[in-house]
């Protein structure tokens, strides 16, 4: 994969595709709630600036599905990443526009996803956008890692039509979960939970042929075990995928990888932080009750196996950490992968959110990925759009 080692930027317009889609707290004045993904990108930044270039980002905030929302502007995340740089950062409402404005060296295009083109089905009308995304610009570099996983104008389109590179988050990112998928130092555990179990049906199936061992916590747990036929009382259920699971659990077995699932959950009378509470067994989990969080057994037994592996990944919190009451799961499997000397990886917004929200210092975690989608994809083994497209010289 080429990098920006490899292009001649001196003095050249660089068009930089980040993944910006931070999480946004909209009161009177829309705020950052954390701006990690603006973070990620000042390597690439830096190092462009550096090497002599002027910077036009494209990026997307949320899904405004093609037309002008305006608590989706720009504007924060511009004013967030000047500060960052300590420079003034503009933003333009188009590239011929960005490309006329000489006072700035970085300058932010508004957000693309305000254009139906961007994520049209159709490559034609895809295309149109990306001709205008080139039209100006000298080199293309993709370092939205978040987003290569979507076949978009500004992601894998415009890829086509430049000179193109790898920033240094993607090069990083995709050297992490190229190790996983090909070379994992074994023991290889991964963690996985999360309300969804239909988000992460590709990923289980994928990740049994490659683990020793998977941790199944949070809402899909209880698919899990009402796929073993426990009663899981008023707890999220998905009886679409019923099925899928116990195949899993099948598969698993015939190639000797062990499937953990809570042994005991902490249980609630209502969805509520103020919840009645109490620990019962995860095969007898009362009617009326819903599990919310793992138990302290199931704590031990996971942080244990965490304990034990040489590579770890985690995707997806154990329990509704967002409520004090059922944070204890999310907080032991985190400081277990903090305690951990092995290759420890966290995907997927929440479970990177959780190491903030519960104070935990992430700097022991050896790669926090800014990809929730995208890293899911990786590891699913699929080709990924704003990849392949790096691989091919225009
Ligand atoms: C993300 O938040 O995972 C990325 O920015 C991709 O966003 P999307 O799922 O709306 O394409």
């Amino acid at each position: 994969m080429r990098t920006i080692d490899d292009l001649s930027i001196d003095g050249k317009t660089v068009l930089l595709r980040v993944d910006f889609n931070v999480p946004l707290d909209k009161h009177d004045i829309v705020t950052i709630r954390d701006d990690a993904r603006i973070r990620a990108a000042l390597p690439t930044i830096k190092d462009l600036l550096t090497g002599g270039a002027r910077i036009v980002l494209v990026a997307h905030l949320g899904r405004p599905k093609g037309v002008v929302d305006d608590a989706l502007r720009m504007a924060p995340i511009a004013q967030r990443l000047g500060e960052l740089l300590d420079m003034p950062v503009a933003v333009a409402d188009s590239m011929a526009q960005a490309v006329g404005d000489a006072g700035h060296r970085v300058i932010l295009l508004e957000n693309i996803r305000f254009d139906p083109r961007e994520t049209d089905k159709d490559p034609l009308r895809r295309g149109e956008l990306a001709a205008e995304l080139s039209t100006g610009a000298d080199v293309f570099v993709s370092d939205g890692f978040g987003v290569v996983h979507r076949e978009q104008a500004s992601v894998s389109d415009v890829a086509a039509l430049l000179p193109n590179a790898a920033g240094r988050l993607v090069q990083r990112e995709v050297e992490v979960f190229t190790t996983l998928l090909a070379d994992p130092d074994r023991p290889y555990v991964v963690i996985l939970g999360g309300a969804k179990v239909g988000d992460k049906l590709g990923v289980i199936g994928n990740l049994i042929a490659r683990v020793d061992t998977l941790l199944i916590g949070g809402g899909m747990a209880y698919t899990f075990l009402a796929a073993q036929g426990f009663p899981v009382g008023d707890s999220l259920l998905d009886v679409d995928h019923l099925d899928a699971v116990r195949g899993f659990m099948q598969q698993a077995e015939e190639r000797g990888v062990q499937i953990l699932l809570p042994v005991d959950v902490v249980v609630a009378d209502a969805f509520a932080p103020d919840a009645q509470t109490k620990v019962v067994s995860s095969t007898e989990i009362p009617d009326g009750w819903q599990g919310l969080d793992i138990g302290p057994k199931t704590r031990e037994i996971f942080a244990a196996a965490i304990a034990g592996a040489r590579t770890v990944v985690w995707n997806g919190p154990m329990g509704v950490f967002e409520m004090p009451a059922f944070a204890a799961g999310t907080r032991a499997v985190a400081e277990a992968l903090i305690a951990s000397d092995a290759m420890t990886v966290v995907g997927g917004g929440d479970s990177a959110a959780a190491f903030a929200e519960l104070g935990l210092d992430s700097d022991a975690i050896t790669h926090i990925s800014t990809g929730g989608g995208a890293s899911l994809e990786f590891l699913e083994g699929k080709d990924l759009p704003g990849l392949r497209v790096l691989e091919v010289t225009p």
